[in-house]
């Protein structure tokens, strides 16, 4: 069925008055959804005509009414380097690279291949794939971690180490902390909240019951408050769950927080686990741990290591990874597994295809060594250097920051009790703005994103410049003074 792009503009109208838009914010906006709609015909058509059988909430950006005309997924083609190419034949210049997937940027030919490689082997699942050993002794070697166990995915990995660390401690209380992401299991689905005086954890959204999160201690991240209450709770507290750099909060890199907590974890023997899903491999060859100078005791990877297909990875010291298969034995002796072990498992585990990829991953990331990161890593920093100069002159109430290649808006809501989402002027701007940079063929992951080794500095240039025009487009567009 197809479609017209807009149906019907007096029902824009009529959101529009709901809000108090200005005559010239209604005249512009209604201009720009048409322009918009034109150019990304196919992918909004699909976008109805899939909606009442595709429950799909992935979005990069929330649902705003008076947007609701823009807000669908650009159908995407094809993908090679730092750009994507949508059902429409459009081009944009990708920031969202895989939710930080993409370090090399798209379709990489040293992954490519070894992907194909392996598919013409086959998939063999259940039996051992051929390059297991290796990929487990790259990554004990780059991140210098002792043991390594792999799932299929982050989230996995985040429950396996908590399973793990409640294992071997035979404790149970986990603390996290407020604005981390550590994937979708229920038991890291918590946040703090005071009800009736008390400081609580609740879920963060229905479907989770409280009693998933009844062991989970939701602290303020970075504060000292939050390392005195690990004191008061070592007793009980089986592991500290730490995102080391949040993607949320980036400007917050607290290194000595880190080193206290490590040495009060030590203390107590409570499982100091690094969830590096983002940092891992991408702040540094090692990782956070590297670059934070700080050894955990387990550590969770996956996204970059994977080299874009499904992977998990739980890595650490024996002590914890024990815990998986009983421990190190050898033939010809008398040894045999004697640690007590906690269920693991899954289907796609050590996935042959996931493997020949990480496997490519990682002897690219070893022969590069430390300067692949390093040099990224600072061409983000200039980049967001000049982003930020860029909005001073302007004046414009925006200041971003980056961590290594991942960079993003500096929080200026860095609540301990994290606030439901509310509607507000600014938020519908950026929303704006976001569409605004979509439509000159630069696609951001919400407010933020991530920079690849193929984004060139001809990429970086065209991306300061379509910021430039749609600000300037806002303003005339009175979204903007
Ligand atoms: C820090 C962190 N932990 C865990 C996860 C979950 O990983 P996955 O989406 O592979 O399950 C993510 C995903 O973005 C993450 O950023």
């Amino acid at each position: 069925m197809a479609i017209t792009p807009l149906t019907n503009l007096e029902n824009l109208t009529t959101i529009f008055s709901q809000i108090n838009l200005t005559r010239r914010q209604q005249k512009y906006l209604t201009d720009f959804i048409i322009r918009y709609n034109k150019k990304n015909q196919k992918s909004k058509e699909l976008a109805q005509a899939n909606r009442s059988v595709l429950a799909d909430n992935k979005t990069f950006i929330d649902f705003h009414l008076p947007l609701k005309e823009l807000f669908y997924p650009l159908v995407t083609q094809q993908s090679f380097g730092s750009k994507i190419r949508d059902i429409d034949g459009n081009e944009y210049i990708d920031l969202v690279m895989g939710f930080g997937v993409n370090l090399f940027g798209h379709n990489p030919p040293f992954i490519k291949e070894a992907i194909l490689e392996q598919l013409n082997k086959g998939i063999q699942l259940g039996s051992q794939p051929e390059f297991i050993g290796e990929v487990a002794n790259l990554i004990s070697e780059l991140t210098r971690t002792k043991r390594v166990a792999f799932s299929n995915t982050g989230t996995e990995a985040v429950m396996t180490a908590i399973r793990l660390a409640r294992t071997v401690t035979g404790r149970n209380k986990i603390v996290i902390f407020s604005n981390s992401y550590h994937g979708h299991f229920d038991g890291t689905l918590g946040k703090a909240k005071t009800i009736d005086n008390q400081l609580q954890t609740v879920a963060i959204s229905p479907g989770t019951p409280s009693n998933y999160l009844q062991d989970i201690l939701v602290l303020e991240y970075g504060s000292d408050r939050a390392l005195q209450l690990i004191k008061e709770y070592r007793q009980e507290l089986a592991a500290v769950l730490v995102e080391p750099v949040q993607t949320s909060q980036l400007n917050l890199q607290p290194k000595a927080f880190l080193q206290q907590l490590r040495q009060i974890t030590k203390d107590s023997k409570i499982a100091l686990i690094f969830d590096e899903m983002v940092t891992g491999f991408r702040i540094h060859p090692g990782g956070a741990q590297a670059w934070f100078e700080i050894e955990a005791d387990i550590v969770t990877y996956g996204k970059i290591v994977g080299g874009g297909l499904p992977i998990g990875i739980i890595a650490g010291k024996a002590e914890y990874l024990d815990a998986i298969d009983g421990g190190m034995w050898n033939y010809g002796d008398l040894s045999s597994p004697q640690v007590i072990t906690t269920f693991f498992a899954g289907t796609y585990c050590k996935h042959p295809l996931a493997i020949a990829s990480a496997k490519a991953v990682l002897e690219h990331l070893k022969t590069q060594g430390a300067t692949l990161q390093q040099e990224l890593n600072e061409r983000t920093s200039k980049f967001i250097d000049a982003l930020n100069a860029y909005f001073e002159r302007e004046q414009l109430p925006l200041y971003m920051t980056n961590f290594g290649s991942v960079f993003g808006p500096v929080s200026l809501d860095n609540d301990y009790e994290e606030d439901d989402e509310e509607y507000s002027e600014l938020s519908l701007v950026f929303a704006l703005l976001y569409y605004h940079l979509l439509f000159k063929g630069v696609m951001l992951r919400g407010n933020g994103g991530f920079l690849s080794t193929a984004h060139t500095e001809e990429a970086l240039n065209y991306i300061l410049q379509a910021v430039r025009e749609s600000i300037s487009e806002l303003r005339e567009g009175e979204f903007l003074s």
